[in-house]
């Protein structure tokens, strides 16, 4: 069952539809009519967030986080780096279990799974991580081959048809034999990402996805994550601190800073978002809420002491 569904949907998946991202406009009013207006909550999320709270030794990093991630969207989740969006994906990915509150995906809470759930749930979650991370000691097709090999049992010809397509689908058919380090920057995420969809996953998670990447490679990415997700009925969660690109290609932001999330909405609402804080994180502006200062002694009187501790 799992082998034929996995087929069909891949027959009609990249090879034709890929190049359509029909009914953004539809899928975007529909899920603005899902959305509660008082609350970051929304009708039947993929990923739930309630009350989270973690700490990194006595450092407090999550104080009580609540969102959702809407299904079949491409959610972005911004903050100051530092400010735990990493550990937020380890912990939607069960890598990392929280303090107090609950992380829960497609229904199910991530930390109280069994080992064996947690493993199937992770399955069908897809993880682009920031550093790409793929094997350097083999080939991309080897790459892209080997989560299907290390957990099932297909036969050799369907693993190098569902790879063959993968890798055609980004764009690297032709690099299939180069190995990790014959690779440039963005040809390296576009496996990772090839590699990150072998399970044809429900959902995937994108850590930065962009850094480092020529204009090119970031136009090439960007449409790729907007391109996979559409035809794919995927849910994407990404986690970028190139803004503009990042909120080109959302339908939904989470603004997190100091363990609370600040702000939910569409990258327009926010654009024209009443908060201080949320306008001068989008325009990058150097002072504002976020003061360019430190918290300092008064400079006069410091000048005027002499101190020179
Ligand atoms: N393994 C670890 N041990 C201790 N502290 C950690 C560990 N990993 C992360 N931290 C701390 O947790 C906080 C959040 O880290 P995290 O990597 O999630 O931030 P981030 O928002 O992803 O930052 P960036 O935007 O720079 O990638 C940071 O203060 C970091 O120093
Ligand atoms: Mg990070």
């Amino acid at each position: 069952m799992r082998v034929t569904g996995f087929w069909r949907r891949w027959s009609w998946g990249y090879v034709d539809a890929i190049e359509t991202l029909a009914g953004t406009d539809g899928a975007k009013s529909l899920f603005m009519n899902s959305m509660s207006d008082k609350t970051n909550v929304v009708d039947d999320p993929l990923v739930c967030v309630r009350d989270l709270h973690f700490t990194r030794g006595s450092k407090p990093i999550f104080r009580g986080l609540d969102f959702d991630v809407p299904r079949g969207q491409v959610t972005t989740i911004l903050g100051p780096s530092g400010t735990g969006k990493t550990t937020l994906l380890k912990m939607i990915g069960g890598q990392l279990k929280p303090l107090r509150g609950t992380v829960s995906v497609d229904g199910q809470d991530v930390a109280r799974l069994s080992r064996r759930d947690l493993y199937a749930l992770r399955k069908r979650m897809g993880m682009l991580f920031q550093s790409g991370a793929l094997l350097t000691d083999l080939s991309v097709f080897e790459n892209v081959a080997f989560p299907l090999r290390e957990h099932t049992s297909l036969p050799e010809s369907l693993i190098s048809h569902l790879v063959l397509m993968r890798l055609h689908a980004v764009g690297l058919r032709g690099a299939r034999d180069l190995y990790p380090a014959e690779l440039s920057g963005g040809m390296a995420r576009r496996a990772a990402l090839a590699r990150a969809l072998v399970f044809d996953p429900m959902m995937i998670m994108y850590d930065e996805p962009f850094t480092g990447q020529d204009p090119i490679s970031m136009g090439v990415l960007l449409t790729l994550i907007r391109t996979v997700n559409q035809a794919l009925g995927l849910t994407s969660l990404m986690v970028s601190h190139d803004l503009a690109e990042a909120l080109s290609i959302s339908d939904y932001v989470v603004i997190i800073s100091e363990g609370v999330v600040v702000e939910t909405g569409t990258p327009d609402e926010l654009k024209n978002s009443e908060s201080a804080w949320t306008r001068q994180f989008l325009s990058g502006s150097p002072d504002g809420p976020v003061p360019f200062q430190l918290s300092a002694p008064d400079y006069a009187e410091e000048l005027l002491s002499g101190d020179r501790r």
